[in-house]
């Protein structure tokens, strides 16, 4: 089933219902990988998908148009998600040129048996004429790969924004006026916080470019396409790419035997005597996934971890590293945690949040065997404290500073 976005411009992708894992990220609403078809005096596809899905791919292309009539593919990024269908693609579409930048012609050689590929390399600033229409392209490194590019259409108003604005979100509807719009902005935000957090900046940098477009529709290459809620969604990418915090507390832990646990619910008690959004988040029932997406727009963070052999319990190990490499920004807070007849859960955790670069606002918050109500009460104390910085820090970062 193809949609139209425009006439003569239709979606042509997939609707991957059944994936759950991304490297990594759970998609527990399932993708699309979307592709588009352009067709005028030329007819150009732009981007393919995942390479199983090849078949569907042509068979899209097929209802539209005679393959042989596809002059062009734009390769908007080299990810095996989007084109992983590319030898198929061109083997079935013999008067095809690749339409990429010179990163990406080199990602695409590394991946795929390149040697009869006919090749047109673009960069910013150039166009590629299809007849009444045009491309444009705009390489936005780094959102997400070196080689990601955005490609627009002029006559249309329409950016096809690759991975940016992006959704891991499978739906019948193709456009975000046909879906719940809180849905499918919770599941914008998770793909922001698992998929570009790290890359704030360049993404920064490629919606100062596109501040200079007219922009009617941005087609991402995952979920749905913005045509009704563009106001909503660049809004949120702006906070988001400084990791504009509100005034939200997160308790972050991983207990052995409760005594960690205890203690956290300590510090979440203090954070909501404030008044603030506080919110406990056990690592053993939840996902790294989940965890981003709370730390993206959170001011202040507890972490808590009972000692296991000298060091911190391994869901702790992995959730850190996951969020080191995710890169986020303003974030304040501490560790915590309950050690046995040896130190060191709180202190490894500790020294995970500095490498993350989150503001360390006292010493490891630790307890021997069982928290002693004393304990307890610097936990609660603690957490007000957690509360007062949350506070200030979201009032430092309001929109426009
Ligand atoms: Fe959806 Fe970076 O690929």
């Amino acid at each position: 089933m193809t949609t139209s976005l425009v006439p003569n411009i239709d979606w042509v992708g997939y609707v991957d219902w059944t994936v759950r894992d991304f490297h990594g990220y759970n998609t527990f609403r399932g993708s699309t990988y979307n592709a588009y078809l352009v067709r005028d005096e030329k007819t150009a596809l732009i981007d393919t998908v995942k390479a199983p899905y090849a078949g569907d791919l042509l068979q899209h292309i097929a209802s539209l148009t005679a393959l042989e009539k596809v002059d062009y593919v734009v390769v908007n990024h080299a990810e095996p998600d989007h084109a992983g269908a590319l030898p198929a693609v061109l083997a079935a579409c013999p008067q095809a040129t690749v339409v990429t930048n010179k990163k990406c012609q080199g990602i695409l050689s590394g991946y795929h048996d390149t040697g009869g590929w006919s090749w047109q390399v673009v960069g910013t600033g150039d166009s590629l004429p299809l007849g009444s229409r045009t491309l444009r392209f705009l390489e936005t490194p780094m959102v997400h790969w070196p080689d990601s590019m955005m490609t627009y259409v002029p006559e249309e108003k329409l950016l096809f924004s690759m991975d940016g604005f992006g959704q891991h979100y499978a739906s019948s509807g193709r456009f975000d006026d046909q879906e719940p719009l809180e849905t499918v902005m919770w599941e914008a935000k998770t793909y922001y916080a698992n998929i570009i957090m790290w890359a704030g900046k360049p993404i920064q940098r490629a919606l100062e470019a596109a501040a200079g477009l007219q922009i009617a529709m941005i087609a991402p290459s995952h979920g749905v396409i913005w045509r009704s809620h563009l106001d909503r969604i660049l809004a949120a990418y702006r906070d988001w790419v400084v990791c504009r915090p509100k005034p939200k507390v997160l308790v972050v832990y991983e207990s052995m035997w409760e005594s960690t646990a205890q203690m956290a619910r300590a510090i979440w008690e203090g954070a909501c005597a404030q008044g603030v959004a506080a919110q406990l988040f056990d690592l053993r029932v939840n996902s790294n996934t989940l965890l981003a997406t709370e730390v993206l727009d959170a001011a202040t963070i507890a972490w808590g971890s009972s000692t296991l052999n000298g060091g911190m319990l391994p869901l702790s190990g992995g959730a850190l590293t996951y969020l080191k490499g995710l890169r986020p920004l303003c974030k304040a807070g501490f560790a915590f945690g309950s050690y046995g007849w040896s130190r060191g859960g709180a202190a490894a955790v500790q020294e995970m949040l500095e490498a993350t670069k989150v503001e360390i606002l006292r010493e490891p918050l630790e307890c021997q065997w069982r928290p002693t109500p004393e304990v307890l009460e610097e936990c609660r104390k603690a957490g007000a404290m957690l509360a007062e910085k949350a506070t200030q820090l979201s009032c430092e970062m309001q929109p426009g500073q």
